[in-house]
């Protein structure tokens, strides 16, 4: 057995629980002085405040020389796998062209999945790990990934092993879903009703008996999949056994956080122009908010009502929205600071917005998202004495040392 002390932390600050945070609970964190922590063979053992030492004898120690220690932070919406990047869109966008002008024209998510079908499955991992690094480096130990640049049978399989390999080869936990509704391709174009009935006969039953994602998700859009399109691809995906998220009312809102709630959806994600009905669809069906300011930044759009949500007793968690063409940046942090920012969160909203809310999101309450003995050691040594650092000092990787499954991984 290996047992490692994570001793000297200034301020040990986490949610508890395995369950979501909601309402006032959302701003409720622990707060321990001068803990250390015990860790056996990567599950914490016992944690402890104080200044004393949990006894016995360690192969390793960690001193995290007086700075604040957090769970590692779980990035629970990412669309990290893709071939190529969009660095032209931006003389697009200057020129005025809006996010779904760019998909209708044929470019946006259509020029990704073109470069994506073309990679190969080893470019696709060695190209992803580096982007894993990046992630752990920030201090994310969780991640789900979403396919959707793929759009047919093989090459949306290809996505979804590529996401399996991942987990299989880097230390980040990651949680796969599948998205082959996140834009109509070429092949179906004017045909989404096809292209849904397609999914659900051939692409989602082959998911499952190869047991490739826990989660399916749709872009519920105007222009990309209407609410009767999202309904009958949720049902289906349901009666699967599949656990459901929507990416809804990110430009317009068409239904989707109605939906979400209804389906008793796990999470709605983007949510920027979210209405009333929506909200209160989400409170009753008890799904987390998805909040992703850094695509509101990126798309120069509004930002969703978190602070309203959470008024509302809807969790909210928050994530990064990697992806190539609303919002290149996998950094974690600088969503936090946005969370402060924009949403108006407190810093301890944040924490439980980017720990065990999004970790119960994806399935990972019992095991991640907070510090607790019998949970996973993955936690973040950060280059700061409080927390309220890391979401003011905006731009700087403040992870000093990152810690997975009680490994030093930076
Ligand atoms: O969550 N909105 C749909 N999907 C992504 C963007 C994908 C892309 O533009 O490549 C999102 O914003
Ligand atoms: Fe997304």
């Amino acid at each position: 057995m290996k047992r490692t002390l994570i001793k000297n932390i200034g301020i040990l600050q986490t949610p508890s629980g395995c369950y979501s945070h909601k309402g006032s609970k959302q701003g409720v964190n622990v707060k321990m002085t001068d803990a250390a922590i015990a860790v056996e063979d990567g599950i914490i053992k016992e944690i402890i405040e104080g200044g004393r030492l949990p006894e016995g004898d360690f192969d390793e120690e960690i001193d995290a020389e007086g700075n604040v220690v957090t769970p590692g932070l779980v990035d629970g919406h990412t669309h990290l796998v893709f071939g190529g990047y969009r660095q032209h869109e931006i003389a697009m966008k200057l020129a005025g062209a809006g996010y779904l002008d760019i998909l209708n024209a044929g470019g946006g998510i259509l020029d990704t999945v073109r470069k994506t079908r073309e990679a190969t499955e080893e470019e696709l991992i060695q190209k992803s790990m580096g982007f894993l690094d990046e992630m752990v480096g920030m201090g994310v130990t969780t991640t789900e990934i979403k396919s959707g640049y793929g759009l047919d049978y093989e090459n949306e399989m290809k996505l979804l092993r590529v996401i399996r390999e991942l987990g299989e080869k880097h230390c980040m936990d990651v949680v796969p879903t599948f998205m082959g509704p996140h834009a109509v391709p070429p092949e179906y174009e004017g045909k989404g009703d096809e292209y849904i009935e397609m999914i659900c006969s051939d692409i989602l039953p082959a998911v499952r008996q190869e047991n490739l994602a826990e989660f399916c998700d749709i872009f519920t859009e105007d222009s990309v999949f209407n609410a009767e399109q999202s309904r009958k691809y949720v049902e289906c995906a349901k009666s699967l056994g599949f656990e459901l998220k929507i990416h809804a009312d990110e430009i317009e809102a068409i239904g989707g956080s109605e939906l979400a709630g209804e389906m008793g959806a796990t999470s709605a994600e983007h949510l920027i122009a979210i209405t009333e009905s929506g909200m209160n669809a989400l409170a009753e069906g008890g799904t987390t908010a998805m909040c992703l300011p850094a695509t509101s930044f990126y798309l120069d759009k509004t930002y969703a009502p978190a602070r309203k949500m959470i008024e509302k007793c809807i969790p909210v968690a928050i994530a990064s929205d990697f992806n190539p063409g609303s919002c290149p940046s996998l950094n974690l942090q600088f969503a936090v600071n946005l969370g402060c920012l924009k949403y108006k969160m407190t810093p301890e909203e944040v924490l439980t917005a980017v720990t065990i809310n999004p970790a119960c999101a994806i399935n990972r309450g019992n095991i991640v998202g907070t510090l607790e003995e019998g949970k996973q050691a993955d936690l973040v040594i950060w280059d700061a004495p409080d927390f309220e650092m890391v979401c003011y000092r905006f731009g700087s990787n403040m992870a000093k040392h990152v810690i997975k499954k009680g490994q030093l991984v930076k």
